[in-house]
């Protein structure tokens, strides 16, 4: 993550060499840019919060889903295609980190070959902490295994009866063992038809974020995924994804903080291939992807990796 103090200051002078340059008007990752400089983009009719999205001074992650996939030995083979098509270089692309979240079972495996190349995720994690809670896998036991991450309320385990207050409590029960939750919103077919996508993500995000303390919400991750693009081959339009991203960013913003509506990283997953990767990854706001069917092989999620 950027500290306000690394993020580069554009000022007014900035923009006038860009301008004059006629190239695109390309600025640097998290760039800060001065009043004067603010002012300069207005009177060139652009937008300065398009330009500079709120947002790009997050963290950047690409998160694999493998869902119910593999077995050990496809995993560790995917493993070392992964480092082949990557390199021993630990951040692919802009600087961004690579998440893995296998199956429970090839979690242990995965850890010694995606050293230094990708952390650990898991799908899923119990709401309990360490008790009489057959088959539920906790937090603590997670984090023991080299986990950094867990998805939240992925839209599969929601269909499954997942409900808002179960969410709530994984992700805190994620938070109070060490991991960072990655706390996955969006709306099904039905909601977005009948014009329901915002209401529906600000409910999802106040009622699993509210209350968090700051050094909780440096933590958390956000992934924005239409339900209806899961496993699909549809993705929202771009403007769409950058209107739901800005959304987001504004409720987080208003639920812990323009500190932390700035600073989370919010992924954008649904669809997501090595051939939409670069246009979705480059959006305004977009720190990002979940990617699901497409992590699936090694050198297409690779691809993914390189673009953002
Ligand atoms: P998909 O899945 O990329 O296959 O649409 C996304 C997800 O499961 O998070």
């Amino acid at each position: 993550m950027v500290s306000p103090a690394d993020r580069p200051l554009v000022t007014e002078r900035d923009i006038a060499a860009l301008l004059a340059s006629k190239g695109p008007l390309r600025l640097p990752d998290g760039a800060l840019l001065t009043p004067a400089a603010r002012d300069a983009l207005r009177r060139q009719g652009l937008d300065p919060d398009r330009v500079v999205p709120r947002g790009s001074a997050a963290r950047r992650l690409v998160i694999a889903n493998w869902k119910s996939h593999k077995t050990l030995a496809e995993a560790l083979a995917w493993a070392s295609e992964l480092r082949g098509a990557l390199g021993a270089a630990s951040s692919p692309g802009r600087g961004a980190g690579v998440v893995v979240c296998p199956p429970f079972t090839a979690l242990v495996a995965l850890g010694p070959p995606l050293a230094g190349l990708a952390e650990l995720g898991a799908q899923d994690l119990s709401a309990h902490g360490e008790g009489a809670h057959t088959g539920e896998v906790a937090a603590r036991h997670l984090a023991d295994v080299g986990c950094r991450f867990a998805l939240v309320g992925h839209s599969e385990r929601r269909a499954a009866g997942e409900t808002d207050a179960l969410v709530r409590r994984k992700l805190r029960a994620a938070l109070a063992g060490g991991l960072s939750p990655v706390l996955c919103v969006g709306e099904t077919h039905d909601e977005r038809r009948g014009g329901r996508t915002q209401p529906v993500t600000s409910e999802q995000l106040g009622l699993a974020l509210e209350g968090l303390l700051p050094d909780e919400a440096a933590r958390v991750v956000v992934a924005y995924e239409p339900r209806w693009a899961i496993g699909a081959g549809v993705t929202p339009t771009s403007s769409e994804v950058i209107d739901v991203l800005a959304h987001v960013r504004a409720v987080v913003g208003r639920l812990l903080g323009d500190a932390a509506g700035e600073r989370m990283p919010v992924l954008y997953g649904g669809s997501v291939t090595d051939k939409n990767a670069a246009e979705l990854l480059g959006l305004p706001g977009c720190s990002g992807a979940l990617v699901g069917g497409a992590s699936l092989k090694a050198p297409t999620f690779a691809a993914i990796c390189r673009a953002c």
